[in-house]
């Protein structure tokens, strides 16, 4: 695109329209290629130049850059060439008629463009006390033929406002880059959590021999209860990873009382007990929200609505709604499973069971819930149930 149109050099108002026109334009932009296209444009039209570049400096690459207006590729000049080194190195202003009897010009440029520079003028762009680039106007247009003490001044005016808006571009996208690394990374860890989680819960299941995915099916069916007790998306994802846990403390019960077939005597039972206080002492100490609830289920998954659990009798509410969940979800996947020590109940035995255990072992809502979807909970334990994960078949019941 051409200016002849301009006759003669701008009036101050003309100016003053045209950064007008572009200042919400240069706003609204945060692409940097785009912004030094704009700024280019905004120069050209002001100084009356055939072209105008913004250059950058890439500090990694040690290069100048640029962006021209419909340019495929950005342009890449060293940072000493021609006008623009010569500015960039001293911080001065350079304003010549006739490029090609300047000793300072670079004529590789105009060979490689097929291009014819005379006049020129650049100006450093700077920021608080560094160059970070030159603004370059080639060649005027119109009735004057070389750039005037005028034009300079006018370059140097949008010089100044381009390079603070480039500094706060540059600032905008180092947060951007920045916050996205953070992104990156918190996700990173999370998942590195929720694995550790899983595996460690697989741990306690391979530990205690239960059969096939006890674990993961008292997860999906805890967090399926938190759903319907109407808790929130991150509250049900929370129990499902804490609820992998429960049994976390069977690590530390003896193989000849954990894989004991047939009934326990009384004191192999307490020994069995001391599981929920093993496994809540395990990670009583942790930092994260979603552990401490690990530990809470782990510790009071069996106590019962009604005082008479274990191991601090707690009553009601004093349970925490995490392990009340957690809770039911173990006893209707224990009933509805073989144990090294029993068999699997019938669908229907194991209802009437839980039906009657309301208010006494479980939170009457809880069961309620149970009830109005018991299709949808006991899916899991008919074949190709819903949770069947690592290939594992889910127990048949009789
Ligand atoms: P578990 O097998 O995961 O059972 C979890 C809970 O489901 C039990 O907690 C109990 O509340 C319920 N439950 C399991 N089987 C039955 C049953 O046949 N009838 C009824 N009404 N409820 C049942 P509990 O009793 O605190 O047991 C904790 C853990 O102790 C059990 O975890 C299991 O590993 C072990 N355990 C309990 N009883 C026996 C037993 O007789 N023999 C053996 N070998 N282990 C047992
Ligand atoms: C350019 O390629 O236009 C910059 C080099 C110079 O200023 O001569
Ligand atoms: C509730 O039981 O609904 C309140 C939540 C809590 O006590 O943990
Ligand atoms: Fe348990
Ligand atoms: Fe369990």
């Amino acid at each position: 695109m051409s200016y002849q149109g301009y006759a003669a050099d701008l009036g101050d108002g003309e100016v003053a329209a045209l950064l007008f026109e572009y200042m919400p334009k240069i706003a609204a932009e945060h692409k940097m290629d785009s912004l030094l296209v704009l700024m280019a444009d905004l120069g050209r039209k002001i100084v009356q130049a055939d072209r105008c570049s913004l250059w950058l400096i890439d500090e990694e690459r040690n290069e100048l850059w640029t962006k021209v207006a419909h340019g495929v590729s950005e342009l890449r000049i060293p940072l000493s060439a021609g006008f623009v080194g010569y500015s960039l190195k001293t911080g001065e202003p350079v304003l010549v008629e006739d490029a090609y009897r300047d000793s300072r010009f670079d004529r590789r440029s105009d060979i490689k463009n097929g291009y014819h520079t005379t006049s020129v003028m650049t100006m450093p762009l700077e920021s608080d006390d560094r160059v970070m680039g030159v603004f370059q106007a080639i060649n005027k247009i119109g009735d004057n033929v070389f750039f005037s003490k005028k034009d300079l001044e006018r370059l140097k005016l949008i010089s100044v406002y381009s390079a603070k808006t480039i500094e706060s571009a540059i600032r905008a996208e180092k947060l951007e880059r920045y916050a996205k690394q953070l992104e990156r990374k918190a996700e990173e860890l999370e998942s590195a959590h929720m694995e550790l989680i899983r595996i460690l819960g697989e741990v306690s299941e391979f530990r205690s021999q239960e059969v096939g995915d006890h674990i993961h099916r008292v997860s999906e069916i805890s967090k399926m209860l938190a759903r319907y007790y109407g808790l929130s998306d991150e509250q049900q994802s929370m129990i499902y990873y804490a609820s992998l846990l429960h049994d976390l403390g069977k690590v530390g019960i003896p193989d000849m009382v954990l894989k004991k077939e047939g009934r326990l005597t009384e004191s192999e039972y307490s020994q069995m007990k001391s599981h929920s206080v093993i496994g809540r002492t395990l990670l009583r100490d942790s930092k994260t929200d979603l552990l401490c609830m690990a530990a809470d289920i782990a510790g009071a998954h069996h106590e019962r609505w009604n005082g008479t659990g274990y191991p601090d009798r707690l009553k009601g509410e004093e349970i925490p709604l995490s392990a009340r969940i957690c809770s039911v979800a173990d006893v209707l996947d224990a009933l509805a499973c073989p144990r090294c020590y029993k068999t699997a109940w019938s669908e229907a035995s194991v209802k009437e069971e839980m039906k009657k255990s309301r208010g006494t072992h479980f939170q009457p809502e809880l069961v309620d819930i149970l009830m109005d979807h018991w299709d949808e909970f006991f899916s899991c334990y008919k074949p190709n149930g819903a949770f069947v994960k690592n290939g594992l078949l889910p127990p048949v019941s009789e």
